[in-house]
């Protein structure tokens, strides 16, 4: 489902050059859950933007099912994206004046459907978040923002989910809660790439690489 060949991502800036991600080259294939761990600053966001087509690569060539984002006009690109891949953000980004149950149906906007509504709770359910799915953000917990990002990024059934330190914030019990989620959206068919510093993830996943200054080792 996912190819990445000798990616490299350079910043440049009046501040210097940071080489984020040195040749950096792995495959994820659907039914498959890879983590990638390392330490902070290591590359993992640097990774993930760029596997889903929101960070220009400097070098090296992205496929996901079987198309390389980074040559679609940007019109397509969003299309893709939408239907294709699912991505819970480090920050989370949910819209603030939305309500658990509204976020988690943001991604149906661009695919309306009327199962939509009974997937989102479904998906809140899942995450231990019914009891909240009136509240806005402002009104919830770190932990069940990131769930509700999480669910969010699973609404539309991507083919490659992409999930950004997804348990950073999470308690054993609601670590495990995402953890098996994710397992279950790979064994469900669907491809997951995580990345994370977190050594709870590495029980759950297929493969676990190690990423440290901006290489797999
Ligand atoms: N937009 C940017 N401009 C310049 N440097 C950046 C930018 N984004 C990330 N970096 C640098 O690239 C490196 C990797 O960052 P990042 O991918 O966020 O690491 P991680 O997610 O593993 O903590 C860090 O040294 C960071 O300072
Ligand atoms: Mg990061």
């Amino acid at each position: 489902m996912l190819f990445i060949k000798n990616l490299s991502k350079v910043f440049k800036g009046p501040k210097g050059i940071v080489q984020a991600l040195e040749s950096v080259s792995l495959s994820v294939k659907a039914s498959e859950f890879v983590a990638v761990q390392g330490p902070s600053g290591s590359g993992k966001t640097t990774l993930l933007l760029s596997v889903g087509g929101l960070l220009v690569p400097s070098d090296g060539e992205v496929t996901v099912d079987n198309q390389n984002p980074y040559l679609m006009s940007p019109d397509n690109r969003a299309h893709f994206r939408a239907s294709t891949i699912g991505f819970a953000f480090q920050q989370f980004y949910l819209v603030p004046y939305l309500s658990v149950l509204d976020n988690v149906l943001v991604p149906s906007l661009a695919f309306p459907q009327s199962i939509a509504i009974d997937r989102a709770k479904e998906l809140i359910n899942r995450f231990n978040l019914t009891d909240r799915i009136g509240h806005v953000p402002g009104e919830l917990s770190t932990g069940e923002r990131q769930r509700t990002a999480m669910a969010r990024a699973l609404l539309n059934n991507p083919k490659l989910l992409l999930a950004d330190e997804p348990v950073g914030n999470l308690d054993n019990e609601n670590a495990n809660i995402v953890l098996s989620v994710l397992e279950e959206f790979a064994s469900s068919s669907g491809a997951v790439l995580m990345v994370t510093h977190d050594n709870r993830a590495a029980k759950y996943a297929h493969k676990t690489l190690q990423l440290k200054n901006g290489k797999l080792l």
